[in-house]
Formats: structure tokens, C-alpha cells, sequence
């Protein structure tokens, strides 16, 4: 099981990468990147005073691009700093430092240090090595499993994940506002108290060949809803109008990623986005997006309210789990 971080090293040398991380001509980022005049990803302040001003932002990016950058959000900029330093650090160790975390096959969570095994539908794989670990509800927090090197980075993490959950508490009331229900309905469709955070940290290496590998293939998260943070190399793409364009990178933003949660409950009025990366020639990108989702146990469909004779559900309700289920496996939901 060789990480991207290895193989990356390798193809350094070589000035090629290996076969199954050339994509198909049609996933190419070398050519199916739009270049033209692109309309930029919107970007919605937290801090506005006029709060309606604000939901109408947060909705109109909600439905019409599923993401947006949130600027302002009250999250202090050196507590976003040390939860990327302390990732960073993580990724640095040696190697076999950072496999006394892998995740194990057999195992029933998800949590630990990985790289996807099994290729995807086209038959190829991902430039990226990951991490992943549960932040919140406390009783899913597993500290064990997260890196005791650096030695800070429990608590950066800690820090982070308060300051985060009330970013995440504004976003889904303005969500729920824009609705025409009440601020709090939306959390409650999703788990309310029991909304599950978990973190991932996405290590994409230089890569010799980036007009022809795909950090992350195109997707739409399964998530509610996703809060990233990425560092300040370029990658992340977003398709829109029938076009694959860059997002930009604006200082100290959460990107906001609308997950196909929030798409079933709002009966589909919200869309979540659909997404992939790009990996950069010379320079390490870095991602922490957390997934914001409801337990597995939930069940989860089109808001009652929101379902009648002229509009009737358009998504089916079921349980998180056996959503997650189909799509990890690639199943009809
Ligand atoms: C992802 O969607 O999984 C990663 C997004 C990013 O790295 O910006
Ligand atoms: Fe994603």
C-alpha cells in the first residue's frame, strides 16, 4: 500500500507519473479546465449587520452554485492558522511515524492516516493522501487515533472545532430562514444536537504531471453540509455551467460546500456542488474540510413542510447509513 507521498518522490526524479493516475481524456484537468470569463464562486460576509441581507446571500449561492466562500465568519485567523500547522507537521513526519495511524481495511470506523486502495470507476487513482478523524459530538471523539505529533495537535483542533460549530449553527439557520421555516428546523432535520463533525486533512504532493492527474475525482459530497479550509495553493474546481473553472483563494475563507444532505431535506431547492481537484507542479496543497453530517441512525427525506400536490418529494427518505452505504458502493440510491 504505497502512499502518494512516496510515489510522488519517485515520479520527482523521473519527471512522469505512473499510468493509473493519467486520467481518461475527458477528466484531463490540462483540458477540460475553462479558461474563459467565469463568474467567481460567491463569496457571502458574516458580519454584515443586515442579517436578512446575509440569508438572502447564503441562498442564492445555496441554490444556485451549492458553495460559496464565507469571509468574516468570526473565527480567528491564527486559530485556522495552527489547526493547518499542526496538519502540516503531521504530513512532514517520516513516514512510518505516520503509518502507526493508517487506517485498517477490517475496521469499522473511518478515522486514521490513508490513500485510496481501490481505484475508482475509470479505473485510476486519486493524487492524495488523507487523514480523517471525528471532532464532534465529544462522545465520537476518539483522541487516540489522532496525531500525538505535534504535540499541540489536540488542542489546535479543539480550538478550531468550538469556534467552528457556531460558523456551522449560522449557516444552517440562515439555510433553514431562507426556507421560509424557522432558524432552527434545518439542524433539527440533521441531527440537531447530534450532528456529526468529522475532519479530513488532504495532503495532495507535487505531481510532475498536473495537466493529467486529478487530486480528487469529481463528486458532490455526501455530507449536509462541508466547512473547508484549504492552504494557499490553488486547486479546487467547481462545475458550473457546463464548465470546470478554478476557485479562487481568498484569505482566511471557509469554503462552504452544500452536501447532498441538505440537497434531499430541502426537497431540492438547495443543490450540493459538484466538485474535484487539481494538484500543482511544484507546490504541496493542503485541504481540511470537515463534514458536517447526520448520524447514521437518522432518518433522512424531504421536510414535511416542504412536500405537497405541486410539489411533491423528489428525493426518497432513508436512513444516513443506507444513503452512505450506496453511494461509497455506487449503488441507485
Ligand atoms: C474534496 O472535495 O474532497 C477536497 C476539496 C479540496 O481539497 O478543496
Ligand atoms: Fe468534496
Amino acid at each position: 500500500d504505497e502512499r502518494v507521498q512516496a510515489i510522488a518522490s519517485l515520479s520527482k526524479a523521473l519527471d512522469t507519473i505512473p499510468s493509473e493516475f493519467i486520467r481518461s481524456e475527458h477528466e484531463r484537468p490540462g483540458t477540460t479546465t475553462f479558461h474563459g470569463p467565469a463568474p467567481e464562486i460567491p463569496v457571502v460576509d458574516l458580519a454584515d449587520p443586515d442579517r436578512d441581507r446575509v440569508v438572502q446571500a447564503v441562498v442564492k449561492a445555496g441554490q444556485e452554485w451549492g458553495i460559496f466562500q464565507l469571509v468574516n465568519h468570526g473565527i480567528p485567523a491564527e486559530v485556522i492558522k495552527e489547526v493547518q500547522r499542526v496538519g502540516r507537521e503531521f504530513f512532514e513526519l517520516p513516514q512510518e511515524e505516520k503509518e502507526a495511524y493508517a487506517m485498517k481495511p477490517e475496521s469499522e470506523t473511518l478515522e486514521g492516516y490513508g490513500s485510496k486502495l481501490q481505484k475508482d470507476l475509470e479505473g485510476k487513482k486519486a493524487w492524495v493522501d488523507f487523514f480523517f478523524h471525528n471532532i464532534w459530538p465529544q462522545s465520537r471523539v476518539n483522541p487516540s487515533i489522532w496525531p500525538k505529533n505535534p504535540p499541540s495537535y489536540r488542542k489546535a483542533n479543539e480550538d478550531y472545532t468550538k469556534c467552528l460549530l457556531r460558523v456551522v449553527d449560522e449557516v444552517l439557520a440562515s439555510l433553514s430562514l431562507g426556507l421560509g421555516l424557522e432558524e432552527q428546523v434545518l439542524k433539527e432535520a440533521l441531527g440537531g444536537e447530534d450532528l456529526e463533525l468529522l475532519l479530513k486533512i488532504n495532503y495532495y504532493p507535487p505531481c510532475p504531471r498536473p495537466d493529467l492527474a486529478l487530486g480528487v475525482v469529481a463528486h458532490t459530497d455526501m455530507s449536509a453540509i462541508t466547512m473547508l479550509v484549504p492552504n494557499e495553493v490553488p486547486g479546487l474546481q467547481v462545475f458550473k455551467d457546463g464548465h470546470w473553472s478554478d476557485a479562487k483563494y481568498v484569505p482566511n475563507a471557509i469554503v462552504v460546500h452544500i452536501g447532498d444532505q441538505i440537497e434531499i431535506v430541502s426537497n431540492g431547492k438547495y443543490k450540493s456542488v459538484l466538485h474535484r481537484t487539481t494538484v500543482n507542479k511544484e507546490k504541496v496543497r493542503m485541504s481540511w474540510p470537515v463534514f458536517c453530517s447526520p448520524p447514521e441512525e437518522m432518518v433522512v427525506g424531504p421536510l414535511p413542510q416542504l412536500v405537497s400536490n405541486e410539489s411533491t418529494a423528489k428525493y426518497k427518505t432513508k436512513k444516513y447509513k443506507d444513503y452512505r452505504y450506496c453511494k461509497i458502493n455506487k449503488l441507485p440510491q
